[in-house]
């Protein structure tokens, strides 16, 4: 509603016209009903145009400024669009009262105290480089040793030929040629006990953290989490406002003895093949403990398979979801270490009973698509190249960790531990009790060598000291070099201890 005209208050029709003259002579390469636009609108966002202020008439603003009429109508009209202006039958054009109220509302800058209490812990868990490569970022495979032309070629013809139906929604849990693809490979590989219906295909491990928290616990339901873990899962389940209970992992994985006392809990995380960051692989007596506890307590394990393909020293470690008669496990996997994090393709192998919920709820809060990258998935699967990246890809992250060791052996003489190394794609450098993890990596990155403490991958305050060495994805040299600085910054740490 308009408000009679308070006289002084507003601003004059001349001071209008020339202000808008100084503006039009600025250099601007816009047509000049938009600079126009921006003018009038600016004045009001800014208040210089108060609310009830005149406008000149257009025909008189064109010859003040001039400019052609229309091209002053046109700038109006939009304003009259917005709701910035009003017109009065036989009174002309005004900005109108409301205009900057609204603008001054929407304009208000958005802080961190806008954020709700998860948004914000959800922006404080974020925090950190994304990304980096290089000596020693963990858990980044080998990108420059990708099979790119054989991928290149399955894109396009998969895109090529890709019915019209792929180009709307879909609600099938993933390409059915990639989870009958994958079932293959999943029974034969990691003796995951499975049918091509159980497996749903997400957009990374995250989404499935997401799709687990919310469909499977309410707020406050407890979640046992790896201590020390995962920092993707400890995120998760701390917005998704679980009650999140750290359990020591111990030299045969994760031990639920150790749990404090308190309520069961819903859900169960471990990765039992090759535990992150310690490496420690979980024995099978711990394995049937998890699975019996879980029976027993009716708790779903999250078991997150996520680099077991690399393992150097025997065949791969049977899943833990395939020991199970029960179905508690939920056996989580990811192309992001066996292929490249930017795919963004992961899998979960959902017991039975929970098929038809966890498809219904994705298919809604994360529609599917990029079928064709699914469709080339498959088939780079079924005709063998995975495989065959695997074998390639296992001799080099070995050799590269035996580079990783060589370089680190004035450290070693000194009684540097190192992590077994029996599969994946780190090694942990244990360090002594005092050290200060922090300092060594800015050290490292003073000389460009990125050090990630184990540190930073615990909940609770109780804390050994180490430093997680990602060795996949960094070529021979460039090991050796940051590897022997490395040595150098912690043999005086080792002697003083
Ligand atoms: C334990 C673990 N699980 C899963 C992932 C992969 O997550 P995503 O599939 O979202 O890339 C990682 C990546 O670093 C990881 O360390």
């Amino acid at each position: 509603m308009t408000e009679p005209l308070s006289g002084a208050r507003l601003a004059q029709p001349d001071w209008i016209t020339e202000s808008l003259a100084l503006g039009l002579a600025e250099p601007g390469h816009e047509p000049l009903q938009r600079r126009l636009y921006r003018l009038l609108r600016g004045g009001i966002q800014l208040g210089r145009l108060p609310g009830g202020s005149a406008l000149p008439a257009s025909r008189a603003l064109a010859s003040a400024l001039g400019i052609g009429r229309n091209t002053v109508l046109a700038a109006y009209d939009q304003l009259l669009a917005e709701g910035f202006l009003e017109t009065r039958h036989g009174a002309g054009t005004f900005v109108a009262h409301h205009a900057l109220g609204q603008v001054q509302q929407a304009a208000r800058p958005a802080t961190a105290s806008s954020l709700s209490q998860r948004g914000l812990r959800l922006v404080e868990q974020s925090r950190g480089p994304i990304g980096e490569s290089g000596a020693f970022v963990p858990c980044v495979p080998a990108l420059d040793e990708f099979p790119r032309e054989i991928w290149q070629g399955l894109l396009q013809r998969h895109q090529r030929q890709a019915p019209s139906h792929w180009l709307n929604y879909q609600d099938g849990g993933g390409l059915p040629a990639l989870r009958e693809a994958l079932c293959d490979y999943l029974q034969l590989s990691r003796s995951v006990r499975c049918q091509p219906e159980q497996i749903l295909i997400v957009n990374g491990t995250k989404q499935a953290f997401d799709l687990i928290a919310n469909l499977l616990t309410d707020p406050g339901d407890t979640a046992w989490i790896e201590e020390p873990g995962y920092r993707g899962a400890q995120a998760s389940v701390l917005n998704a406002g679980l009650n999140v209970v750290p359990v020591p992992v111990d030299a045969e994985g994760m031990n639920p003895a150790l749990a404090p006392p308190g309520p069961a809990p819903r859900l169960i995380y471990t990765t039992p093949s090759h535990q992150l960051p310690t490496g420690v692989t979980m024995s099978l007596s711990r394995r049937l403990a998890l699975l019996a506890q879980a029976e027993a307590q009716q708790s779903w394990i999250i078991e997150d398979d996520y680099d077991s393909e690399f393992r150097y020293t025997s065949q791969p470690v049977a899943a833990l979801q395939g020991l199970a008669e029960s179905e508690r496990v939920l056996y989580l996997g990811t192309f992001s270490k066996v292929l490249y994090p930017g795919l963004r393709l992961g899998y979960l192998v959902l017991p039975p009973a929970l098929v038809e919920p966890f498809r219904t709820a994705q298919a809604r809060r994360y529609p599917e698509g990029h079928y064709p990258l699914q469709a080339a998935l498959a088939e780079f699967i079924s005709a063998g190249h995975f495989a065959r990246h695997i074998r390639r890809m296992r001799e080099l992250y070995r050799a590269r960790q035996h580079c990783l060791r060589d370089s680190l052996a004035p450290a070693l003489d000194q009684g540097l531990q190192l992590s077994p190394g029996e599969s994946g794609m780190h090694l942990v450098a244990w360090l002594p009790p005092d050290s200060d993890e922090e300092a060594l990596v800015d050290i490292g990155d003073r000389h460009g060598v990125i050090l990630r403490p184990l540190g930073r991958h615990y909940l609770g305050a109780e804390r050994q000291r180490g430093l997680v060495l990602g060795y996949a994805g960094v070529p021979e040299t460039e090991i050796r070099h940051a590897g022997s600085l490395l040595a150098g910054w912690l043999t005086p740490l080792l002697k003083e201890s």
